[in-house]
């Protein structure tokens, strides 16, 4: 049984935890039908209790690219169109740059990259299809200045700036905006891995954030919800820093 249309149809990947939950719930109180997309099925189920109808998870480990055009051809044909697609889901590895393996590096390519290209280009046909779309990517401060620790999340999020550009031209024409948020530093599970226990670390981003604090996953909602709607449709390619000024810090 097809669901009843609502207004819109967002994808948003990694929407069981952290930042996408976030997002998921600035989407749902926004009235859109959000698809979350994750790997755990005791965090999909939990954000279904906790956000209704409106919410449909999606148990699919997105780094088996080969996956993406059978789960966009179910989402489309279950659900109805999809207008909005956040490419969220990401993972993260602090470890010295000289102890990294090859097979680490592809790992966080696979997942951070490889896997947004994939879904971005099936997502975007079918909004090409019917019209148009927004298409929200995840970058971080990684792409913005030298990181040390994170050489495969860098090389990944350096990419994402680098395809949300080239995206942006060759979609924007087909009715399609093509637009990152790079966040500083929000408090989720993933932030909290990268500083609990690093004292020196939290300190540094705390002394060059102009606001003094981390960000809260709403505050990165909030930016997205912003890009997905009317509100930004002329804004195409852009990356908007979530940061409390971190990028622009001493
Ligand atoms: P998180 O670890 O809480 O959430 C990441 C989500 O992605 C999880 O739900 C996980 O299950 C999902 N995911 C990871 N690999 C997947 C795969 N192969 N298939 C399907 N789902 C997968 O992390 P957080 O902090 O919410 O991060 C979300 C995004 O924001 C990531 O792209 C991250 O790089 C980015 N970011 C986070 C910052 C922070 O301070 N927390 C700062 C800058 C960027």
């Amino acid at each position: 049984m097809k669901i009843l249309k609502q207004n819109k149809t967002a994808i948003v990947t990694g929407g069981a935890s952290g930042i996408g939950w976030a997002i998921t719930e600035k989407f749902i109180g926004a009235n859109i039908q959000t698809v979350i997309i994750g790997r755990d099925q005791q965090k999909l189920k939990k954000a279904k209790d906790k956000f209704g109808k409106l919410c449909i998870p999606m148990a699919c480990d997105l780094s088996e690219t080969g996956r993406i055009p059978d789960l966009v051809e179910e989402i489309e044909s279950k659900y109805g169109g999809i207008n909005i697609l956040v490419n969220n889901a990401g993972i993260n590895l602090k470890k010295d740059f000289l102890t990294v393996s090859d097979e680490e590096f592809q790992q966080i390519l696979q997942t951070n990259v490889a896997a947004v290209f994939t879904l971005s280009r099936e997502v975007s046909k079918k909004m090409i299809h019917q019209g148009g779309g927004s298409i929200i990517n995840i970058s971080s401060m990684a792409a913005v200045y030298g990181l040390p620790k994170v050489i495969a999340y860098t090389a990944s999020k350096a990419a994402i700036e680098g395809m949300t550009r080239a995206m942006a031209v060759e979609l924007s024409p087909k009715g399609i905006r093509v637009n990152c948020i790079a966040p500083g530093f929000i408090s989720t599970d993933m932030s909290a891995k990268a500083l609990n226990g690093d004292k020196e670390r939290l300190q540094k981003v705390l002394s060059r954030t102009p606001m003094g604090e981390l960000g809260k996953p709403g505050d990165v909602g909030d930016a997205a919800l912003f890009l997905a709607l009317e509100s930004a449709k002329y804004i195409t390619g852009v990356i908007l820093p979530v940061d409390g000024g971190n990028s622009i810090g001493f």
